[in-house]
């Protein structure tokens, strides 16, 4: 693939490179006079004594730079040096890059194809195993849920034992492979009123302080206004579509009335994204079990 937009920047940058070279070549050759018998001096003189000689440069000193530019012309025609000029050896970056690449894989294939057949739960007791989930994990992972996998606003905490779109090792397999989007609908058309009872109401489910007239009316709007047809009749959520329980200390956005009132009236949208086309199905079961491995460590109970 041509990286110019006309070809005449590649011939721009062929011309310019081969002036250069075998410029540096007739530069050499005018340079390599015979040594005269009587040596002339420059003419500068320092601290009255000191005169600068002006030898020419020893022989094999002319050699060496010879040398390099024969190099030069060795390597532009051997590598991609010139324009868009590919190379006699067909060398790329990129094609090293692929090869290296596929010999790791290669090389890992055999391992990651164990790990596929062993039973999630078993893998995530692996050590070994884990500690390559581990390294999948902070290349691929860290960045939306953190280093530590306690997630952030907006991000789910994958280290502890609250499940939005569920634990059990089939649901985070279908998690990582093809992502989530979860979507709880704006509900402004309620007005602020019924948004802050909800709100309170919400709050009440958790056991956080919440003004009693306001829970009594969230409670009824919960139901009429639809909440439970995701959230569930008791606000424990429902994996299925990604509705979080509302009953537990876990936040995805923040338990305040003004953050609640906010997810209500403005709903949410979220995106996991889907990763078996991106790093493959083993790879996948080894990210799950280690997802799994966090929930089961003590900062899982
Ligand atoms: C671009 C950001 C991003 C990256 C990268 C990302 N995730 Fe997620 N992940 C999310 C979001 C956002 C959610 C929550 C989706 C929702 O609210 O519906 C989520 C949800 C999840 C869940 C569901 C948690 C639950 O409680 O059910 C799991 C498991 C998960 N991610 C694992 C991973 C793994 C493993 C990786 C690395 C392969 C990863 N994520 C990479 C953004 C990301
Ligand atoms: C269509 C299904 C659906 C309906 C109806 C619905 N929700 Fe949600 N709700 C969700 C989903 C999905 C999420 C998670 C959004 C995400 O992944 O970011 C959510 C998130 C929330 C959160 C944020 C929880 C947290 O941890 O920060 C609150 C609060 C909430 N909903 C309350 C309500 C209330 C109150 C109603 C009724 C007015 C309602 N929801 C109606 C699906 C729904």
């Amino acid at each position: 693939m041509s990286d110019f937009v006309t070809p005449f920047w590649n011939w721009f940058v062929i011309l310019i490179s081969f002036i250069s070279i075998v410029g540096c070549a007739v530069l050499l050759w005018t340079q390599n006079t015979p040594p005269p018998r009587t040596v002339d001096t420059t003419g500068h003189v320092w601290d009255e004594t000191l005169e600068e000689y002006n030898h020419p440069l020893p022989k094999w000193w002319m050699w060496l730079f010879y040398i390099t530019v024969i190099f030069s012309l060795v390597y532009c025609a051997l590598y991609p040096t010139l324009g868009d000029f590919q190379g006699a050896l067909g060398w790329s970056s990129t094609g090293q890059h692929a090869k290296e690449v596929a010999k790791v894989e290669g090389d890992t294939k055999p391992l990651f194809d164990k790990y596929l057949k062993t039973d999630l739960k078993a893998l995530a007791a692996d050590k070994e195993a884990m500690e390559t989930g581990k390294r999948l994990y902070l290349t691929y992972c860290m960045q939306c849920h953190g280093a530590d996998a306690r997630g952030a606003k907006g991000f789910p905490n994958l280290a502890d034992n609250d499940w939005q779109w569920g634990g059990e090792p089939a649901q985070i397999i279908e998690t990582i492979s093809n992502g989530r989007m979860g979507v709880m609908p704006p509900h402004a058309q309620l007005g602020a009123e019924t948004i802050k009872d909800l709100a309170n109401y919400v709050r009440s489910l958790s056991a956080l302080p919440a003004d009693s007239v306001r829970v009594a009316k969230g409670q009824e709007a919960f139901t009429s206004a639809g909440c439970v047809g995701c959230h569930g009749p008791d606000g424990k959520g429902m994996a299925a579509v990604g509705a979080p329980n509302l009953t537990d200390k876990v936040w995805l956005y923040g338990s305040s009335e003004a953050t609640i009132s906010e997810t209500i009236s403005k709903g949410r949208n979220n995106q996991m994204p889907a990763w078996k086309d991106f790093v493959g199905e083993a790879k996948v079961h080894v990210l799950a079990a280690y997802v799994l491995s966090l929930s089961a460590g003590p900062a899982g109970k």
